[in-house]
């Protein structure tokens, strides 16, 4: 039996998919006055509301009044939905409202990195809250400003990218990502190997819808940027997470691998260099990944958007250039090396044996086609933004912003009781291990609340990036060092207290 008010309300809205937001809005269409904090207060137990408000919220959710209210038993949602629907008083001249559910393709769908505690935090700030968002990898808002250049030459080419481009993407823009192929030696890619995307972000959700029918398997790192798991599980397949182990710097577990692979294998993910990890992948590493890949003749997907944000002096080595004779798609684009993720420009290259994959080619065609081109504008300025002088190079050296940045969370994390961190050598993410006995966390989306509660940080629990146990968490450390200094110390006051 659900026990209060505020659980039956949360069983209801999980049930119809609803959120708080979605309420809110509904109760504005009907005319009904719901602000958000009194429909989170709702939620999180502190009142219950008047019987007019109750009524909206039974209709809006299709429980009964009496239900919700916990008059009246039964005690799951599913009774509760029965009730209502023979409940007519409770509908309009006697016919229940119709509502729209979402498809129920995305139950299974996970996208935390603006999920339930992305939203509690638009409601606080809504409400007059500031709060620190340490949540995403945008640099923009963090004063990492697009090279001037590329303002410039966007400006100048804009009245001539008014029409669609060639579905792949312009000549220019793909020449010079064809010329980048070439220095990161990766083999067999010609200009139609190619193609352009709104960010990264479509031409993953291309690659899985293309490839996965319903049971298909593919082999997704854990943890991951959840993107990738997302859409394999829209596009049908069935996800199988490997580990990457913290103890070796958070490496791809390559028994862990092996011990996965079934006839239903088709392919195989990297993130390298690893968001949320940080990781960077070296040449050994990639080798056995190959050989893997090689003895089970799988796809590899390399995501790597971070590959010119790699410090240390290390190099990024393309998993595609060791690997001539497999099928290879190398996704990359410039939202993060040229700070401009909301121009929405990234690009897949195709390599290797593409012999092994003509049907799926044709397709990626197809729903390459299907969406027309990318964003033109955008592509306008890859030639540029790839060529010449590369400014993020002076962020990732001592005395650059990111470098220093990194190092001073790296320290700081690790001088906080209770957490530890493998420190990241690329991107701009760290992903802390709290010990989980030491603060008796058992759920950490929880634990990610309630420093949104009391310290107004926002960062993503590690169930976010389908990390399965509740001991991680990830900060982006794109804000300045002066900024990154408060969060510490507010993170460091809160674990001296924090018992969950
Ligand atoms: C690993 C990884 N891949 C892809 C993306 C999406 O990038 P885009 O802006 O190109 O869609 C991100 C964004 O954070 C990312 O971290």
């Amino acid at each position: 039996m659900k026990e209060t008010f505020a659980d039956r309300l949360k069983a209801a809205m999980e049930q119809r998919g609803l959120k708080q937001v979605d309420l809110i809005r509904e109760a504005e269409q009907a005319g009904v006055k719901l602000g958000k904090s009194h429909m989170s207060q709702y939620v999180s137990g502190k009142t219950i509301p008047r019987s007019g408000m109750l009524h909206f919220l039974a209709k809006a959710l299709q429980v009964s009044p009496a239900w919700l209210e916990g008059r009246e038993e039964p005690a799951d949602y599913s009774s509760a939905s029965d009730i209502y629907q023979n409940d007519k008083s409770e509908s309009s001249g006697g016919r229940a409202m119709r509502t729209f559910k979402k498809s129920s393709k995305l139950d299974n769908v996970l996208y935390d990195v603006r999920g339930p505690v992305v939203d509690e935090a638009a409601r606080m700030e809504a409400d007059g809250t500031s709060v620190l968002k340490l949540n995403i990898g945008n640099p923009a808002p963090f004063g990492f400003r697009t090279p001037d250049e590329v303002i410039y030459d966007m400006r100048r080419q804009l009245t001539d990218c008014e029409g669609y481009s060639d579905a792949r993407g312009l000549f220019s823009a793909r020449k010079a990502i064809m010329q980048y192929a070439q220095i990161k030696q990766i083999p067999n890619v010609n200009m139609e190997d190619i193609y352009t995307g709104n960010g990264v972000s479509e031409l993953i959700n291309i690659s899985m819808s293309a490839l996965l029918d319903d049971g298909d398997e593919i082999l997704i790192p854990s943890p991951d940027y959840p993107l990738w798991t997302a859409c394999a599980t829209l596009a049908g397949g069935k996800v199988v997470h490997y580990v990457c182990d913290e103890q070796s710097d958070w490496y791809p577990d390559m028994d862990d691998i092996r011990g996965k692979i079934t006839d239903r294998t088709k392919a195989i993910v990297l993130i390298n260099p690893n968001n949320p990890t940080g990781a960077l992948y070296p040449r050994e590493v990639l080798l056995e990944i190959v050989k893997i890949a090689r003895e089970h003749q799988l796809m590899i997907f390399s995501d790597e958007i971070y590959d010119r944000l790699v410090m240390d002096g290390e190099k990024h080595v393309s998993i595609a250039s060791l690997a001539p004779d497999l099928f290879c798609v190398t996704y990359s684009g410039l939202s993060k090396s040229h700070m401009i993720a909301g121009f929405r420009i990234g690009w897949m290259i195709l390599s290797g044996n593409k012999n092994m994959a003509r049907d799926y080619i044709e397709g990626l065609n197809m729903l390459s086609n299907m969406r027309l081109c990318s964003n033109v504008p955008a592509q306008s300025i890859v030639q540029t933004a790839l060529g010449g002088h590369q400014s993020v190079e002076g962020y990732i050296v001592p005395g650059g912003r990111i470098y220093e940045q990194r190092e001073y969370i790296y320290n700081a994390i690790n001088d906080i009781p209770g957490l530890s961190a493998v420190k990241p050598k690329a991107a701009f993410y760290i992903f802390p291990r709290i010990d989980v006995n030491k603060f008796n966390i058992t759920n950490d989306e929880q634990f990610a609340l309630d420093l949104l509660r009391d310290k107004k940080i926002l960062i993503i629990h590690g169930g976010g990036f389908n990390w399965k146990q509740p001991d991680h968490f990830r900060i982006v450390y794109l804000p300045r060092i002066e900024v990154l200094k408060d969060a510490m110390t507010k993170i460091g006051d809160f674990l001296s207290y924090y018992q969950q």
